[in-house]
C-alpha cells in the first residue's frame, strides 16, 4: 500500500498535483479534474500579491476556490517580502491549505517586477521572500521554480537546498530555464 503523501500536516490521497496554468486551471477546471480522480492537490492560477493587498476584485477572484477542491494550494507571486507576507496572510485567511510561491513565471510583466523567474537571478532575495512568507503564516509553504535563468545559470539545486533549509514544505521544478520560456523538451534528467 502506498503511504499517504504529506505536505506539512496536509495529507494528499493521491500523489499527483494539478500544475497551475494561468488562464486555464480556474475553479471549474480544477473541480473537473478532482471529480475524475485525477489528482490529490490542486493549485490556483498565480495570484498577484500586490493585487491581494490592494483588494483588487479580479485578483481576489483568482484566489477563489470551492470546498470540493480541498486540499487547495493558492499560488502567489511578487517581489517585495512585506507585500508577500501580507498577501500570504490574506490567502491563509481565505482558507488556503497550502501557499505556493511562484518563482517560475517567465513573462516580462512579472520578471520586470522582480518576481516570478527573475528571482532565480538573485537567490538571496528569493530566500528573503521565502522567509517572509513562512514567518507570516501557519500553513505549509511550497515553492515552484525554474531550472535557472538560462543554460549558463542552472541554479535550481542551490535554491532548492536553501528553500529546504528555510522550511519549505515541497519544491516543484518546471524543468526549463526562464530563457526557454515554454520551448524545447523539459529537461527531466536527474541531477
Ligand atoms: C498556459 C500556461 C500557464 C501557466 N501558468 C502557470 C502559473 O500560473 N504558475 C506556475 O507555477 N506555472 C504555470 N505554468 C507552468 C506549468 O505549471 C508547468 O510547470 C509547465 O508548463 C511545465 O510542464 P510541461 O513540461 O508539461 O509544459 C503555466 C504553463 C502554461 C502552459
Amino acid at each position: 500500500m502506498r503511504p499517504p503523501t504529506k505536505i506539512g500536516a496536509v495529507s494528499l490521497d493521491h500523489p499527483a498535483a494539478l500544475a497551475p496554468m494561468a488562464g486555464m486551471t480556474d475553479t471549474a477546471f480544477r473541480r473537473l479534474v478532482k471529480r475524475h480522480g485525477g489528482c490529490g492537490l490542486v493549485v490556483t492560477e498565480m495570484v498577484s500579491s500586490e493585487g491581494l493587498v490592494r483588494g483588487i476584485d479580479r485578483t481576489l477572484e483568482y484566489a477563489e476556490y470551492t470546498e470540493e477542491e480541498r486540499p487547495v494550494s493558492i499560488q502567489i507571486f511578487g517581489g517585495d517580502p512585506r507585500v508577500m507576507a501580507d498577501a500570504a496572510q490574506i490567502v491563509e485567511g481565505m482558507g488556503a491549505d497550502i501557499i505556493d510561491i511562484n518563482m517560475g513565471c517567465p513573462a516580462k510583466k512579472v520578471t520586470g517586477g522582480y518576481s516570478g523567474s527573475a528571482l532565480m537571478r538573485d537567490l538571496d532575495h528569493a530566500v528573503s521572500l521565502i522567509d517572509a512568507v513562512i514567518g507570516a503564516v501557519d500553513v505549509p509553504v511550497t515553492v515552484k521554480m525554474r531550472l535557472g535563468w538560462d543554460a549558463a545559470n542552472r541554479n535550481a539545486p542551490d535554491l532548492a537546498q536553501r528553500a529546504e533549509a528555510a522550511g519549505i514544505g515541497l519544491i516543484t521544478v518546471h524543468a526549463r530555464t526562464r530563457c526557454q520560456f515554454f520551448k524545447d523538451a523539459a529537461d527531466v534528467r536527474p541531477y
